[in-house]
């Protein structure tokens, strides 16, 4: 009889997203009247800009006719993509990326969850808590997990605290781990690093060997100077990091999907004799394997990003969510909630109040305010206590869900 993969077993039986959406959907059913303002999973509510709407209908068009029609496009994206990206997320910012570095993919989530494909499977993995989950559940898919404790942890991973305790800036970890995982801003705490603090990672890396694995889906929603836009910005990165971007929560792609992963030539890991190989050819030779390439029509609306108009669309778009964000934050904490993020990211990270746990704080905004949020323990350990709610909704429901709060206060 054939044989399952057993690290699949270990794993909680659903995934965070799935398990909130199972029980709002319950909630709902038994409460058909209710309106339900929902702020759980960070998916965008505005439509696609028009210049990637222009892009897509004329794409499609493409598809119509023989002389310009595209079946399979190569697996690792589009030179005219690849070419835009390269110059304007990149050199624009006076960093060196070549169109040969950047690999376009469905989006982050896959790309975070398969680079593990490339990696040993005795890497040690280290993560800050509280942490996207597909860092850690795809991790422990491969293998590299070890056992959960009781605590919630997993045995072979190292969590760095992010509480309100250290200013939710990771420390140093304190055992050496071979892969590091980063996301800033952050998901789910919406907190940032100063380029100061970046540049500790990025030093620790070289220092002592490690993969820099950064996310940088959230990029699009910085807005202070002190925060780098990538990780290529600090010195040397380019030799320790992989950088990972999306454009779903940039440019509204969730439904459409994609995303791009940089994996820059002079990054070298080592093989088990010892000897040096670059990870570009290695990750070339997955995406080639495993992924057939995003659609044509995605690849040709992302283009329309780096045009003046896309530009300028894509800023309105986020500037609307960074605005939700800003009357979320401080209506919050007009009523007395810790609040955080909210400045450089769609997300805001709030202190459940006195002794109440994330997912009584889950039930109690649900039944009462018949708001829904994301329960921060869901993250990590370290994310007990704290709830997460984003700014992705209309600017109707997120005042709505701001007079329901106020209405009462944090009396409970
Ligand atoms: C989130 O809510 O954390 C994100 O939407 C999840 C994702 O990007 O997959």
């Amino acid at each position: 009889m054939f044989r399952i993969n057993d690290n699949y077993t270990k794993l909680p039986a659903s995934y965070l997203f799935s398990e909130v959406a199972r029980r709002v959907n319950a909630y709902q059913e038994a409460h058909p009247e209710v309106e339900i303002i929902r702020m759980g999973i960070g998916d965008v509510t505005r439509p696609l800009c028009k210049a990637v709407i222009d892009a897509l209908h004329k794409a499609v068009d493409d598809e119509a006719d023989s002389a310009t029609f595209h079946g399979y496009g190569p697996e690792q994206g589009y030179d005219f993509l690849t070419g835009k990206i390269a110059e304007y997320d990149y050199q624009r910012r006076g960093i060196d990326i070549s169109p040969d570095e950047i690999f376009i993919s469905d989006g982050a989530k896959s790309d975070t969850g398969n680079i593990g494909d490339i990696l040993a499977v005795t890497n040690r993995i280290a993560v800050t808590d509280p942490v996207y989950p597909v860092y850690i559940d795809t991790n422990v898919m491969g293998g590299r997990g070890g056992e959960l404790l009781p605590d919630g942890r997993w045995s072979n991973i190292e969590y760095l605290p992010c509480t309100s305790e250290n200013g939710f800036v990771p420390a140093l970890p304190k055992e050496i781990p071979d892969v590091i995982y980063l996301c800033y801003p952050n998901n789910p705490t919406g907190t940032t690093l100063t380029r100061d603090e970046l540049k500790k990672w990025v030093d620790y890396c070289r220092t002592y060997g490690s993969l820099l694995l950064f996310d940088a889906a959230y990029e699009a929603y910085i807005r202070e100077d002190d925060v780098p836009h990538s990780i290529y910005e600090i010195e040397g990165a380019k030799e320790v990091a992989i950088e990972f971007r999306s454009y779903s929560k940039t440019a509204g792609f969730t439904g459409i999907r994609l995303g791009y992963t940089v994996v820059p030539k002079a990054l070298l890991g080592r093989d088990s004799e010892g000897d040096e190989v670059a990870l570009n050819p290695l990750w070339r030779r997955r995406q080639t394997t495993k992924f057939n390439g995003a659609s044509y029509l995605t690849q040709r609306g992302a283009e329309a990003l780096y045009t003046e108009e896309g530009q300028s669309q894509v800023k309105e778009t986020i500037d609307y969510y960074l605005e939700n964000a800003r009357i979320l934050r401080d209506g919050l904490a007009a009523v007395g909630y810790e609040v955080v993020g909210g400045v450089n990211s769609p997300y805001i990270w709030i202190k459940t109040p006195g002794t109440m746990t994330s997912w009584e704080f889950f039930d109690y905004l649900l039944d009462r305010y018949h708001i829904v949020g994301t329960p921060g323990s869901g993250f990590g350990p370290s994310g007990e206590g704290y709830f997460r709610l984003t700014a992705f909704n209309t600017r109707e429901n997120t005042l709505r869900a701001i007079e329901r709060l106020a209405g009462e206060g944090k009396n409970i």
